[in-house]
Formats: C-alpha cells, sequence, structure tokens
C-alpha cells in the first residue's frame, strides 16, 4: 500500500513559510533524530540553500535515538557550509535554553536594535516542535510576547534580546518517497489513516533484526530471525498471545504492539537511519549570507 499524506492545509502552510523564508537570518530545523534525513522537508531544504539561509539542525528525541549514529548525524551536518547540528531532548528542557544563542552564532551580526535576529522554525509533525517551542518560551531570558498571527498558519513569538521567532505548522510534501514514508510512519510522524501498520511493522520488524538483533529478540525472542517481516509480526502476535478467531495471531495488534515499543523506546534506543547510506553531502555556495534588511 502505497503512503501518501498532504492534506490541503499544508500545501498553504508550505507556501506561507517558503515566502516568510525569505525574510528569515536562520532556520531552526527540527529533525526527529532517529531519523534525520527522513524527516528534512526536501522542498524547504532545496530552498534554503538557495536562498542561502544558515541552519541550525534540531535533532530532537536523542534520548530515542542510536547514540552512536546521533554522533554521526551531527558530524555529517556539521561538515555542511552554513550548517550547524545540535542533539537534544525537547522534553528534558535544559539544552533548549542555549537554541537562540546557537542560532546567532550562525547570524552575528542580528540581534541589534536596528537588525532583530529573525528566525524561522520549522518540523513535520510530531518530530517535537511544540514541545521545544514550549520549553523555549517558558525558559526565554525576558518576558516573551505570543504575537498575534503572521499570516494564516504563522505565529511570531519575541524572544527578547532582539531576536524574533517565528513559528509553523508541522508540515509534510507531496510525493515523500515510499521508503522515507515507511520510517515517517514508523516515527509516527505520518498519521495511522495513511498506512497499513502490518505493512509499516513488519518492514519495522526485518530492519530491527539485521541491525538491532539483540535489542530485538530480549522483547520479542523470535525462533526464526531470517524470517520475513510479516512472519515475524504473525510470531510477535504468538509470542505475546494476541490471537483472534481460532488462535490465528491478530497480526493489526502484533503491529501496534511492536511500533509502540519503538515509539516510546521501551526496545531500546534505535536509530532507522544512517548518513553512510546516503551520496556526500552537497558542498553547495557557502551559507553565510543571512537575510539583509
Ligand atoms: P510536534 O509539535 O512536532 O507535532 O510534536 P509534539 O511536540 O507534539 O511532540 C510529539 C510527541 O513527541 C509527544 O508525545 C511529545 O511528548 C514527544 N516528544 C517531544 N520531544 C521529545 C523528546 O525529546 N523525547 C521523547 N522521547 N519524546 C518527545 P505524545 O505521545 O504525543 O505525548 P506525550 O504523552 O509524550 O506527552
Amino acid at each position: 500500500m502505497a503512503i501518501e499524506w498532504f492534506p490541503g492545509h499544508m500545501r498553504e502552510a508550505r507556501k506561507e513559510a517558503a515566502e516568510t523564508l525569505r525574510k528569515t537570518d536562520v532556520v531552526l530545523e527540527v529533525l526527529d533524530a532517529r531519523v534525520p534525513f527522513s524527516s528534512c522537508n526536501p522542498g524547504i531544504e532545496e530552498l534554503r540553500r538557495k536562498l542561502q539561509r544558515p541552519a541550525l539542525k534540531i535533532l530532537n528525541k536523542q534520548d530515542l535515538a542510536d547514540p552512536e549514529r546521533t554522533r554521526e548525524w551531527l558530524a555529517y551536518y556539521n561538515a555542511q557550509p552554513g550548517v550547524r547540528a545540535v542533539a537534544l531532548s525537547a522534553k528534558q528542557g535544559p539544552s533548549v535554553k542555549r537554541l537562540p544563542e546557537r542560532a546567532l552564532a550562525l547570524a552575528p551580526h542580528r540581534a541589534r536594535p536596528a537588525k532583530p535576529l529573525r528566525m524561522l522554525i520549522l518540523g513535520i509533525p510530531n518530530v517535537g516542535k511544540s514541545t521545544l517551542m514550549n520549553s523555549l518560551l517558558r525558559r526565554s531570558v525576558s518576558k516573551v510576547g505570543n504575537e498575534p498571527a503572521l499570516t494564516k498558519h504563522q505565529f511570531g513569538h519575541d524572544l527578547g534580546n532582539h531576536m524574533w521567532l517565528v513559528d509553523t505548522p508541522g508540515m509534510l510534501w507531496p510525493d515523500i518517497e515510499q521508503r522515507a514514508a515507511l520510517k515517517l510512519a514508523a516515527t509516527h510522524s505520518i498519521g495511522p489513516a495513511a498506512y497499513d501498520p502490518v505493512e509499516v511493522a513488519a518492514e519495522l520488524a526485518r530492519y530491527l533484526l539485521d541491525n538491532y538483533a539483540e535489542l530485538f529478540t530480549r522483547r520479542f525472542p523470535v525462533a526464526a530471525p531470517s524470517a520475513s517481516g510479516p512472519d515475524l509480526i504473525a510470531e510477535i502476535g504468538r509470542l505475546r498471545s494476541l490471537l483472534g478467531k481460532g488462535g490465528v495471531p491478530d497480526l493489526a495488534r502484533a503491529a501496534r504492539t511492536l511500533l509502540g515499543e519503538f515509539r516510546d523506546g521501551t526496545l531500546g534506543k534505535i536509530s532507522l537511519e544512517s548518513p553512510a547510506q546516503l551520496p556526500p553531502p552537497v558542498q553547495g555556495a557557502p551559507h553565510s549570507g543571512a537575510a539583509t534588511g
């Protein structure tokens, strides 16, 4: 089953974000540390590079990701011109406080009365952007003003110290590549109405046995680790006594069990992709040019 998810309001929000990007000094991009590549919106990233806006890539949910993979991702992004990356857990708070300062390091000539630092925060659904925003606004040194909506979908926040943050809603994009879509379904960035949980869980089970066999078998001691994804889901059903009529494994419940344990970290710290699987980073023109004016 092909996964497609691009509701109309996201189309509008994407258009508005593209317009705001032109008046932005630094982009704060919230990514899911388990899938930093797949959780990056490629259309916005392309425009950001074209406009040469620096980016702070925030690898959120680091508490759920494989620390070794996260180190590799940080090195991958930090090698790119005009990009700095940081891994954190928005739920745990303290590191969020330093984000404005880190963003300012990418546009050091801003944050003055005549030239405020204009930041735009982006992220696909469920990467933890709202959690991060709540933490950021609560921790802001000065009094934070929640300004009225700038556009139908955007809100502005005065962070004090001549720093201004525009918040956008979670946006996906049309024609998500299917391998990325499966990962985004597994991490819950794509809602369950758009995919078959058994298919997503079957792919996840096979990946986990190939890459995190010890973590997987600790929770699900399957008899045949080389079995196909769908057979693994059936076995999870048997192992957890999730059975339907006639004692047949209930695949939907078994799939939800595996997805749930992956999502909440019960399985362990797991990443679904690594920079080694990607082509070398594009070494485009330096992204030093924050917006002027
Ligand atoms: P969004 O605005 O990008 O859509 O994401 P949101 O902040 O609503 O967060 C989506 C889910 O991710 C929430 O879980 C939130 O608690 C969780 N989350 C956010 N940041 C982190 C993090 O750093 N680590 C972990 N482990 N989880 C994080 P939820 O299940 O919807 O709600 P809750 O029961 O966890 O509150």
